[in-house]
Formats: structure tokens, sequence, C-alpha cells
């Protein structure tokens, strides 16, 4: 398979990177860090292409990707994670997240839907966050509620093109992102989990895959109590 990857050069993506390099298939690696994707490139190049890619340039990402025609897979996991302080209330960083996790992803999208053939897979990476109002989550957990609402309309319009549109919610997983939290971080998986759960899932075509999952099942539970419920909820867990 010809597969794209957004978010290659750390965490989940890489290593989804380098497991589907080691099965065989070819993958274009795209981040920022050139050093990061040269290296990846070392690891297996008959396998894996590096391009670097900033998606919260427009242009940038839009000439970058436009000339990837024949994919099978493309996974935009991409994104970044930002704490609100509630004493210093910033509406910027609700832009900066906003614009990688939401702009930015939208931005791929734009680049590489006109070249995406009937049967290819589309696959966008948003969080479990989405799924309760967490403590200092504001932008992060908006930005994965933003994306889990417009995966749900792609899904509804791409189905005519015969394009399976599949959201990824991961619980938290071990990766630089969560190495800044300082909460505990209940059922953490490391990223080969994460890697086979997000692979598994792509290639049984499911629309939503969730992991771990008992804790999917959990916070998928907690939100469908009564709002005022999940705020207590939430309180608790500050
Ligand atoms: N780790 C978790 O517990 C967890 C849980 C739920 C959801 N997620 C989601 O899973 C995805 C991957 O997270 P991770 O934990 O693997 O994080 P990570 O290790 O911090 O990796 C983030 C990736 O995003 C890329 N990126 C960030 N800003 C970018 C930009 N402007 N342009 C292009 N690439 C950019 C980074 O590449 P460069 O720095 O090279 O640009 C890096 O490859 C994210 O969408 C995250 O929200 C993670």
């Amino acid at each position: 398979m010809n597969i794209l990857i957004t978010g290659a050069t750390s965490g989940i993506g890489k290593q989804l990177t380098l497991d589907y390099a080691a099965a065989g298939h070819h993958v274009v690696a795209c981040g920022r860090n050139q050093q990061a994707l040269d290296e990846l490139q070392n690891i297996d190049s008959n396998h894996i292409a590096g391009q670097q890619l900033d998606i919260s340039q427009a242009d940038e990402t839009v000439q970058a990707l436009r000339s990837f025609t024949d994919l099978d897979v493309v996974i935009l996991a991409a994104g970044v994670c930002e704490y609100l302080d509630i004493d210093n209330f910033e509406a910027d960083l609700f832009a900066r997240v906003f614009e990688v996790n939401v702009v930015g992803t939208m931005r791929c999208v734009e680049a590489l839907l006109p070249n995406l053939k009937a049967g290819a897979k589309l696959v966008i990476v948003g969080s479990t966050a989405r799924l309760l109002p967490f403590t200092r989550a504001e932008a992060y957990g908006g930005s994965k509620a933003a994306i889990h609402y417009i995966t749900r309309s792609l899904q509804v319009d791409l189905a005519q093109r015969g394009i399976k549109v599949l959201h990824v919610s991961p619980g938290f997983v071990e990766t630089p992102m969560t190495a800044q939290n300082d909460f505990e971080m209940p059922m953490q998986v490391s990223v080969d989990f994460a890697s086979q759960a997000i692979r598994k899932g792509i290639e049984k075509n499911k629309i939503d895959i969730t992991f771990p999952r008992m804790f999917g099942w959990f916070l998928k539970l907690a939100s469908r109590l009564p709002q005022s419920w999940q705020v207590a909820l939430s309180r608790r867990m500050t």
C-alpha cells in the first residue's frame, strides 16, 4: 500500500511509519523536523520517504501534498497540545491549537482529497479528550471535539465517492506529547500498542477506532451522563 502519515516524526505517527514500512508498505512520512525525517529515511529508505511540512502554513501544505496521487491510506496524526491557565486566560492559545489540530488537518484534506480515489482510506486522529470536559483542556479537547464532528460529516459526504473516513480516539499514549503532563494518566499505553490498535482498525475499516478499549468505554459511558454529573466527575478528577 501507499500510505501518507502526518505527525510521522514523533510518537504515534512515527511508530505507525516504522510498522507500516517494516510490513513492506511505502510510507510518505510528514513533519517539520527534517532531522527526524532523515533518521526515518535512513532506517528504511526503500519504504520511507520524508516530506517536510508545516501544516500551519497554507500554501506550503497544499503545494507539498498535491503531488501525491496514488495513496491508499492517509493518516492525519499531526497535532499539538497546550493546556489553559485559567488565571491567565489566553485566546491566542486557542488559535495556536486549532490552527494545527483543526485548520492544519483540514488543509491536508484539501490538498489530498482531489487525488484520493475510491477505496482510499482517510484516517483522522482525534482524542478521547473530546468525551469529557477535562480541566485545562478547553483548547485541546475543543479542537478534538471539532475534529470528531468534522470527521463524522466527512464520513457522510465522502461515502458517495467510495472514500472511507475513519476516526481515531486514543486514550493516553506514552509519547513526547504526554511527557509534558504533570498529572496521572490512567491506562496509559505504549506507542506499539497504539500503532497496533490503529493498524488493526484501519484494516477492518472501523470508522471509530478507540483504544484502550476499557478507557474508551468508561469515557463514552461518562459522556452520556447528565452534564452536571460530567462536570462533577471532571472536578473530582482535577
Ligand atoms: N499521546 C497521547 O496520549 C494522545 C492521546 C490522544 C490523542 N493524541 C493525538 O495523537 C496525535 C499524535 O500525538 P503524539 O502523542 O504522537 O504527539 P507527538 O509525539 O508530540 O507528535 C506530534 C506530531 O505532530 C507533528 N506536528 C505538530 N505540529 C505540526 C505542524 N505545525 N506541522 C506539521 N506537523 C506538526 C510533529 O512533527 P514536527 O514537530 O516534526 O512538525 C509530530 O510528528 C495528535 O493528533 C494527538 O493530539 C495523542
